[in-house]
């Protein structure tokens, strides 16, 4: 874990669009097989354009799928951004306590990011959409994992979409 040495990444909350976002590496709410969806994973799907197609099919060849709580990287295509790191967040599920497996998607994107050298990484609210995880829940996950976590990435901007998530990811960062 972190210790006096470890740097802390700067924590930015924004509304906006991950899309748009000049940063070294946007983060993807993917599913395993990589194929898109709706929210974020098609977002970045057409704003990447068929370069962000091919690198995920490659990826895919390579791979096979990507397990939930599991990151890896693609190039990001025709954005502003240079590479997508992809992590599959868990399904909601208000039996069952998933959140390890919600706070591996930030910890190994962040692993991900250190490995390829990225210093800027955007973050969406992994799992708070088609997946249904609460966005208060998320947002403490999100944060807590992304202050425990070591890592060289400098910059940790989480761009949310809309201004409710946005204001719950303020009010948990104001009393961590
Ligand atoms: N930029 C930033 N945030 C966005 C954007 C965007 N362009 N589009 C949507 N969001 C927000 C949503 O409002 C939600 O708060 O991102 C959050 C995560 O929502 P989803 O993208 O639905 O991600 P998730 O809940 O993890 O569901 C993943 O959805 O698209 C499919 O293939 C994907 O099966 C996977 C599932």
């Amino acid at each position: 874990m972190r210790d006096d040495t470890t740097p802390v990444p700067r924590i930015v909350l924004m509304r906006g669009d991950i899309t748009e976002q000049h940063v070294d590496a946007v983060v993807n709410a993917a599913n395993s097989g990589l194929t898109g969806g709706g929210g974020v994973d098609g977002a970045i799907l057409r704003a990447g354009g068929p370069a962000q197609r091919a690198a995920r099919e490659a990826l895919v060849d390579r791979i096979g799928s990507l397990p939930t709580g599991e990151a890896a990287a693609t190039d990001a295509g025709d954005m502003p951004a240079r590479w997508v790191i992809h992590v599959v967040g868990p399904v909601w599920s208000g039996k069952e306590d998933r959140s390890a497996l919600l706070a591996s998607c930030y910890s190994k994107a962040l692993a991900v990011a250190d490995e390829l050298g990225a210093r800027t990484v955007a973050f969406p609210a992994v799992s708070a959409g088609v997946y249904g995880w609460p966005m208060r829940s998320a947002a403490e996950i999100a944060l807590t994992t992304v202050l425990a976590t070591p890592t060289e990435v400098s910059e940790v901007r989480f761009v949310l979409f809309d201004e409710s998530a946005h204001a719950e990811f303020t009010a948990v960062l104001q009393d961590l």
